[in-house]
């Protein structure tokens, strides 16, 4: 356990685990409690500050969210977001009415009083604010500290309790000097010394996966991508041998894939791990299957299948581990997450998921971190920079890059192609730089000329996109000399390739995959 914690109050904001992340970065340990937490609980941790979160609901409604009151007699440093403000505010007497005007957006915050909350900072700074309500009247037991065009108190410290309160975001990317403030709030403020760091993070989450798991087995699927990689460790430090790591070899993966698998978590890290080799029920199942949503549905039942013939051979097998980050949860509108929104928006993203029917408590260490930060947790685990830095691959595999029917000459086509390109890419030092690059084989032939012979063959895609979510995502620009390099080696290369071609849409409208 940490030596010292902020608490996050959740009255369901959408940023609550931005706010923790921004937290952490600070090098102070955070995590996210529900609005109702006591102050009893509260006060039994190591706790330096409390952060009330935004939220959807007005304070003045019948069921809006509340904190318990006590929570303002702990003596330790209070600071409202948005909603968290307002409810604050209420509390200690101020009254939050309908704003005349709404506030959404970016907003100019003229600021007043730089003594502490806001200290460090110019007299104007930029701000992103989305609310409806706000104070109306603040009373005698508040100071203002900055206003913006349409919301007089943009910011209030109370004059005796360590109340701050802000009606703007300061934990998101548009607040550009947000960090300042959340710097000023936690060390200034509440005093926090900023020990904490990703790889105490590594021990806490061991511990608890040891207090879930007790003495019984865990199984996870591990498919060699960077969050199961790291889980598997994770849980592997935590109880050892009775980590059952599973991979199921689809026959869709790419060279050399199941190798390095093998040779990082068997050889090296000497874990027990179980390869099912299900290539054949796959390409069998997906022959002659055209269309990419029956290619993902075939996959994903083959998977359980495949995943289910081992697992079954585990005695004592209660948990599974996944590695569920946090966007995954939101994006996926998880049906245990009620603040989630339940968007379908990367449903057919859940091949390669295993369905709750199976029957495992699951064991999820990764849930509250977003991607960058599990790359943090992998180095630290000491996982080999490779596995750390991968780009994603998506669970239905090279299918859904063979665009059109998948047999397993063009798989290998698709193969030879992809490493070629990976392999450029990373000698022109653009590894890092772009979020995800891929070959694409697609159905058509087109004719060139090789010697003096004419060919009629195929065409390769090239994709490579920068993105921060992958919701989004723009086309990298690769310079014209790598680029020629790739297209070169690739014709040169690989047989039946005589044509490579650069995709350069963004997302939207075309998304990353070409299926
Ligand atoms: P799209 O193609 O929708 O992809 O822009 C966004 C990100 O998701 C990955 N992706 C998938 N991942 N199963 C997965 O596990 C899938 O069916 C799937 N389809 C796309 C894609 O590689 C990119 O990173």
């Amino acid at each position: 356990m940490s030596r010292e914690i902020i608490a996050i109050l959740d009255f369901g904001s959408q940023y609550g685990q931005l706010i923790a992340r921004r937290v952490r970065e600070q090098n102070v340990y955070s995590r996210i409690f529900p609005a109702d937490v006591t102050a009893n609980e509260l006060s039994k941790l190591p706790l330096k500050g409390v952060i009330l979160s935004g939220g959807p609901a007005s304070v003045y409604e019948k069921n809006a969210p509340r904190c318990d009151e006590k929570i303002f007699e702990l003596d330790v440093p209070i600071l409202g977001i948005c909603y968290g403000m307002q409810l604050g505010c209420q509390v200690l007497g101020a009254k939050i009415a309908p704003a005349q005007r709404r506030e959404f957006g970016r907003t100019s915050l003229a600021i007043i009083d730089k003594n502490d909350l806001l200290a460090n900072l110019s007299e104007s700074i930029t701000a992103w604010a989305s609310h409806g309500d706000q104070i109306e009247q603040l009373g005698d037991d508040f100071n203002k500290l900055a206003s913006t065009g349409t919301c007089p108190f943009a910011a209030v410290r109370h004059k005796k309790k360590k109340f701050y309160g802000v009606q703007f975001h300061p934990e998101v990317s548009h607040t550009p000097k947000g960090s300042q403030i959340l710097e000023n709030f936690l060390y200034d403020i509440c005093g926090c010394s900023g020990d904490w760091k990703m790889s105490d993070f590594a021990g806490e989450t061991v511990e608890a996966v040891r207090r879930q798991v007790g003495s019984a087995t865990v199984i996870c699927g591990l498919s060699g991508g960077v969050d199961s990689s790291v889980t598997a460790s994770l849980v592997h430090k935590a109880i050892g041998e009775k980590l059952v790591c599973i991979f199921v070899d689809n026959g869709l993966l790419r060279k050399n894939e199941r190798e390095q698998v093998i040779s990082t978590f068997r050889n090296h890290f000497h874990m027990d791990l179980r390869v099912v080799d299900w290539s054949k029920q796959f390409l069998a199942e997906l022959k002659g299957v055209t269309d990419p949503q029956q290619k993902r549905k075939i996959i994903g039942a083959e998977f359980i299948k495949a995943f289910e013939s081992e697992a079954d051979k585990i005695p004592n097998a209660k948990f599974l581990a996944q590695g569920t980050l946090y966007p995954d949860v939101i994006e996926s509108g998880d049906s245990r997450d009620t603040h989630a929104p339940a968007a379908n928006i990367k449903l057919h993203h859940n091949v390669g998921g295993l369905p709750a029917e199976l029957g495992f408590e699951l064991v999820e260490p990764l849930r509250d971190l977003f991607k960058d930060e599990v790359r943090l947790v992998g180095e630290y685990l000491g996982l080999p920079e490779d596995m750390v830095w991968r780009h994603p691959f998506p669970g239905p595999g090279l299918a859904v890059r063979v665009v059109g029917d998948i047999t397993p000459e063009r798989l290998e086509i698709l193969r030879s192609a992809d490493e070629i390109l990976i392999d450029e890419i990373k000698v022109a030092g653009l590894y890092r730089k772009i979020s995800q690059a891929l070959a694409v084989l697609l159905p058509i032939s087109t004719v060139g000329v090789m010697g003096d012979e004419r060919s009629y063959e195929n065409v390769v895609a090239i994709r490579a996109v920068e993105t921060v979510d992958f919701m989004t995502a723009d086309f990298s620009r690769i310079p014209y000399e790598v680029l020629g390099n790739i297209s070169n080696r690739i014709i040169n290369e690989v047989r039946g390739v005589n044509r490579v071609v650069y995709d350069i849409s963004s997302k939207p409208p075309a998304t990353i995959e070409w299926e």
